[in-house]
């Protein structure tokens, strides 16, 4: 049975000092979460100031929200897997849709990001999506199924083995319009499919596959409903104590 894993990415929000506040207060709220796993994903700025606030026997375990494929070298701005364990991440969220949108991300690039992640033990969840415009012109499927082959491209089965899925739909993300579950857990049995395809059966079953995009404490129930949803990507929500910790109670309740 696939535990269920709920992941707060910060985006661009807190300076150091705010992060440590509000781990301070999501502490206090979830001191425990039994059943799930859960990680909180900061801003590189913020990563220290986490790793210290949380208490030791804190539930939660840190990931980045990007990272170089390179160890080091010459690359002004960037920030290597390396740096990232030493700061105490485990996981690394690549490929997000504003990584893939503004800051122009290819496949190729997300693809060499997956492989320094695994490289150096970091779990990657990599994030796959369509746009409006795709979804209205039917192409979910083939958009999601090409990130996905592209993100993953020369991935052994045990490299799969330490990856997670986030099917974020572009046009769910941040607008309070999620998709509707039945969708998603369609999408994500395409996504499953093509894993079973590529590296086999066993690791199509033990993949987690997560949802993002405008999840909130009213709406996270339904999609942890479905047995395809293994879990969420939540933005705007985890940078509020309460909203965030009603949502891990509720993955509580429909652990599986
Ligand atoms: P929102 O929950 O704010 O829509 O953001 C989703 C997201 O992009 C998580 O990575």
């Amino acid at each position: 049975m696939r535990r269920i894993l709920i992941v707060g990415n910060w985006k661009m929000h807190k300076t150091a000092s705010e992060a440590a506040d509000l781990v301070h207060r999501l502490s206090v709220l979830v001191p425990k979460a039994d059943g799930v796993d859960v990680i909180l994903a900061p801003p590189f700025t913020a990563l220290h100031a986490v790793a210290q606030a949380l208490p030791r026997s804190s539930p939660f375990t840190l990931a980045a929200q990007n990272l170089h494929w390179e160890d080091q070298g010459a690359f002004t701005g960037e920030v290597s897997a390396p740096m990232l364990k030493e700061l105490g991440c485990r996981s690394v969220i690549v490929g997000h849709s504003e990584r893939r949108r503004l800051f122009r991300e290819s496949d190729a690039e997300i693809n060499q990001k997956v492989l320094a992640a695994l490289r150096h033990e970091l779990r990657p969840i990599l994030c796959l999506g369509e746009t409006l415009p795709e979804r209205e012109a039917g192409r979910t499927e083939e958009v999601v199924t090409g990130q996905l082959l592209g993100g993953l491209a020369g991935t052994s089965k045990d490299g799969l083995l330490m990856v997670t899925l986030s099917y974020e739909p572009v046009w769910a993300i941040g607008g309070g319009r999620a998709a509707p579950p039945g969708q998603v857990t369609l999408v994500h049995e395409r996504l499953r499919a093509v894993i079973a395809r590529e590296w086999g059966s066993e690791a199509a079953q033990a993949i987690r596959i997560l949802y993002g995009g405008s999840v909130s404490t009213t709406n996270v129930g339904g999609f942890l409903a479905s047995p395809q949803v293994d879990g969420a990507l939540v933005g705007g929500a985890c940078l509020d104590p309460q909203s965030f910790a009603t949502i891990i109670g509720l993955a509580q309740g429909a652990a599986r």
